[in-house]
């Protein structure tokens, strides 16, 4: 049985990662999407436990999907449950940098967890949390670049804030 891991920090979730993990779905027998909890880097607009509800709520038409979080370095919770086939998204040039060095390092770390780049529909291609994070709590607008229970979460956020 072939289970991919599709890591991130899906901070929050968007159409284009589920562009991405509908993808991989129809690929792999399992696709566990699995959420960083590790806040050390960045600072996140939602904490972990919202980013994986709001993920949750996404993934209930997928059979072979579940999402976790997951703490440390990424090589050790694939190896945990089994992974042997890591899933990236890909949308532009400007992605491959610093997706190749990661890709790079992990398979430094462990030669048998496999990176895959997955495109998602070009629609997606400007999509990045980042961007989506302004415009929606910003702007408040109907973009059709994130599910409906992100915006929700956006502009309920943007209204507890007065933006
Ligand atoms: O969605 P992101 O923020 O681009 O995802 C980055 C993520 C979470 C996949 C990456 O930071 C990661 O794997 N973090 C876990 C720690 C780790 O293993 N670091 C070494 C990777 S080269």
């Amino acid at each position: 049985m072939k289970i991919a891991i599709y890591p991130g920090s899906f901070d929050p979730v968007t159409n284009g990662h589920l562009d991405v993990l509908e993808r991989a779905s129809r690929i792999f027998d399992q696709v566990v999407v699995a959420v960083s909890s590790d806040n050390s880097g960045k600072k996140t607009l939602f904490d972990c436990s919202q980013r994986l509800e709001l993920i949750q709520e996404n993934i209930k038409n997928f059979t072979n999907v579940s999402t976790e979080s997951f703490n440390g370095l990424l090589v050790d919770y694939a190896n945990k449950i089994g992974a042997s086939v890591l899933v990236r998204g890909l949308r532009a040039v400007s992605d491959f940098e610093f997706e190749f060095q990661m890709a790079q390092m992990n398979r430094h770390l462990d030669s048998s967890l496999e990176t895959i780049f997955l495109m998602p529909n070009e629609k997606y291609f400007y999509t990045s949390s980042s961007l989506i994070k302004q415009v929606h709590l910003f702007g408040n607008r109907m973009t059709g670049l994130v599910p409906d229970n992100v915006a929700l979460a956006l502009s309920g956020l943007a209204k507890k804030n007065n933006f």
